[in-house]
């Protein structure tokens, strides 16, 4: 089972766009696939068309030692598995405060027994006991950044919280994987920052970005994507390649064997602003 979160500390760069495109290609393509909304937002739960759950049928299942996850009403929609959010997660978060409560999904998702091929977190932009909770549990890690200063750097500062976790809760982290999205090519700055991360990052910036598309700028809240809507559109376009070339990198480094003792580079640099 292929466990993934997708975070950026930053606001805005696309995460739940990503997390919904790459589960709905996946399961295009016959892979059993469980998207886990640890966003108290619930942005991906809503734009899917799940109503606010029940607390003992949403995510916050997860925190509850009483309830195994297989109990758990999952939502099918977009070609893949859905454990909504919660607008309780808020209030939930304030008891979530022992340092043993970043364990939580991980040890929900090995008991519960369920096997899914990819289980794909969506995380809040913020550090909270939500998205260590997905760090925790998973093996992988893809940042969805815009080329631009406060993004960027977003990414920056994820990658050193994700270093963090494998140093300290989780040694099967492997290095994050960059992902460009709202690519515009026209613009200079986009240029300077995509060269930037490669300097830093290296292969570990995808090849394929996800370029700014209006197909991706609607939501409808009725549970459809982009695949359905607009199949031939540069979204659909665009994320069934990013897609595509995740799986390979994702099994590439699972081949690999052991998680390398990585560390993300230092600290960002001073000279990142063009
Ligand atoms: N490639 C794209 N082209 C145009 N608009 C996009 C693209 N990707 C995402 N958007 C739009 O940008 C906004 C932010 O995207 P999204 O909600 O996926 O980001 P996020 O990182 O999950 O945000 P948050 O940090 O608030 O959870 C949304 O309105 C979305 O429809
Ligand atoms: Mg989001």
């Amino acid at each position: 089972m292929i466990t993934l979160t997708i975070c950026n500390h930053k606001g805005g760069t696309g995460k739940t766009t990503t997390a919904i495109h790459i589960a709905a290609a996946l399961g295009l393509s016959g892979h059993r696939v469980l998207v886990i909304d640890l966003d108290p937002q619930g942005f991906l739960t809503r734009v899917m068309g799940v109503p606010e759950p029940p607390e003992e049928h949403s995510v916050l299942a997860l925190f509850d030692p009483a309830r195994s996850l297989r109990e758990v009403r999952r939502h099918t929609v977009g070609g893949f598995d859905l454990l909504p959010s919660s607008t309780a997660m808020t209030r939930v978060m304030r008891q979530l405060n022992r340092p043993t409560d970043v364990l939580w999904a991980k040890e929900a998702l090995e008991q519960s027994g369920l096997d899914y091929d990819v289980v794909l977190f969506d995380t809040a932009a913020a550090i909270t006991v939500y998205s260590l909770n997905a760090l925790v549990a998973s093996q992988h890690v893809l940042v969805p950044v815009t080329p631009e200063y406060q993004p960027v750097l977003g990414a920056e500062q994820t990658a050193q919280t994700v270093q963090l976790v494998r140093e300290k809760l989780n040694p099967t982290l492997f290095p994050p994987l960059f992902l460009f999205t709202q690519v515009d090519a026209r613009k200079r700055a986009h240029q300077l920052y995509r060269r930037y991360m490669r300097r830093r990052y290296g292969d570990r910036v995808l090849e394929a970005v996800i370029r700014t598309s209006a197909s991706l700028a609607r939501s409808y809240e009725d549970g459809s994507t982009v695949f359905t809507r607009e199949p031939y559109s540069r979204g659909a376009r665009d994320y069934a390649n990013v897609t595509d070339e995740l799986m390979r990198r994702i099994l590439q480094d699972r081949e690999a064997g052991a998680v390398p003792n990585w560390s993300a580079p230092a600290p960002p640099l001073q000279e990142m602003r063009p």
